[in-house]
């Protein structure tokens, strides 16, 4: 089964050919970033427009580069929530068109879904790691999981990928720029949604904390990259007393600011957006350096209690934007994470998670009122 999955839900305008959840025909992604790294963030209404004049082309090269033309598409796969709602507007309406026009069924896929399969995609690609991986065996080709799926498409099931596919039932840590939750999945297609944040995401943090330092968007990489020359034990940062799974990241970036206000012997006082320029580059790898540890040690303290709650918990999977961070990877090395190009927003990722919808009995989509939710959550 071959699904065109369309992902426009903030500054990416992506497509992609998938073949069966998991091999990537292709995978085209137009980025904003060199547009909005001028602004130090995305603008709504650029990032819409920017969109609009991408998308056709972004969907016409995403066939070619597959080989594919209108009838080896079973499927089509879009975003409709959550995001910025001027461009989930320009994917949905692009892929209802494109529905109607094509005679295809239309899947609204949910953006964290979706970053959640990108652990699926490539999975033979992969290293195979899991936390445990003697109960490998039991994996998603159990029929339970199976229940409602078309018989046509259970054929298509490779013995071979799920056995090296994450097992259920697992922990999905979702980390981008927007989210921060921690999810409980018992088989496929199926959320409960276990600790999330109550202000900030990491990825936001990253971006903030970025801003304050004086690097470019987006911060998270930024981050990463000046991290490499810093002394991660340089300053110490509070970790937030949140009990529970919930997440907390607003009082670690306030913790960052007030930490190089002290270092430069600046009052509380001083504009945050100057402070940059006091800086020298090793306070700003240091600061880079014991910012991203401590981000990354209370994500992982967070998946311990979580494992610890759940003893029956057989992989963890890590998805979303900060799922590229290497310091997180070699953090968590039993965890599964996407190959690092697909952390970030992609159409692949939309094709794969909506093959699992399908295989997991969901009912394609009306063309014609297909709405789009900036803010819904994901279940
Ligand atoms: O998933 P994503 O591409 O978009 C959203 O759905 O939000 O995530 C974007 C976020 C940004 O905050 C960006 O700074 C962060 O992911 N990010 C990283 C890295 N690469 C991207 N954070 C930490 N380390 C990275 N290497
Ligand atoms: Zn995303």
């Amino acid at each position: 089964m071959k699904i065109l999955g369309i992902e426009t839900s903030c500054d990416e305008t992506a497509a992609a050919v998938v073949e069966d959840g998991v091999k990537i025909l292709s995978n085209v992604v137009v980025s904003q970033i060199d547009i909005f790294a001028e602004y130090g963030g995305v603008i709504p209404e650029v990032a819409a427009r920017s969109h609009l004049e991408a998308m056709m082309p972004v969907v016409k090269k995403a066939l070619n580069d597959a080989s594919c033309t209108w009838d080896d598409i079973d499927a089509i796969a879009v975003t409709y929530a959550p995001g910025l709602l001027g461009s989930l507007l320009i994917g949905t309406l692009t892929a209802r068109t494109l529905a109607i026009l094509h005679n295809k069924p239309l899947y609204a896929v949910h953006h964290l879904k979706s970053h959640v399969y990108a652990n699926w995609l490539e999975l033979d690609k992969q290293r195979e790691n899991c936390l445990n991986p003697s109960e490998r065996a039991q994996t998603e080709s159990s029929s339970d999981t199976l229940k409602g799926a078309r018989p046509s498409l259970r054929s298509s099931e490779d013995p071979v990928l799920s056995s090296i596919a994450p097992v259920f039932p697992l922990l999905a840590l979702v980390v981008s720029g927007g989210h921060t939750q921690i999810l409980y999945m018992p088989a496929h297609n199926q959320f409960e949604i276990i600790g999330t944040t109550r202000d900030d995401a990491v990825g936001e943090c990253f971006d903030k904390v970025a801003k304050i330092l004086g690097l470019p968007y987006p911060g998270g990489p930024s981050i990463a990259k000046a991290a490499l020359d810093g002394d991660a034990d340089k300053y110490h940062l509070p970790h937030p007393k949140i009990e529970g799974l919930d997440f907390s990241f607003s009082g670690l970036k306030t913790a960052v600011l007030r930490a190089v206000q002290k270092e430069l012997g600046l009052p509380i006082s001083h504009p945050s957006h100057d402070l940059k320029n006091h800086l020298s580059t090793q306070q700003v790898a240091d600061f880079a350096a014991s910012f991203q540890k401590t981000a990354v040690e209370i994500l992982c303290e967070k998946i311990e209690m979580a494992l610890e709650k759940y003893p029956e918990v057989k992989s963890v999977v890590v998805a979303g934007g900060v799922s590229a961070n290497q310091a997180l990877r070699e953090a968590l090395p039993k965890a599964y994470f996407p190959a690092p190009s697909l952390s970030g927003d992609n159409g692949a990722m939309v094709g794969a998670a909506a093959y699992y919808e399908i295989k997991s009995g969901v009912e394609p989509t009306d063309p014609y009122s297909l709405n789009i939710y900036p803010r819904i959550s994901i279940n």
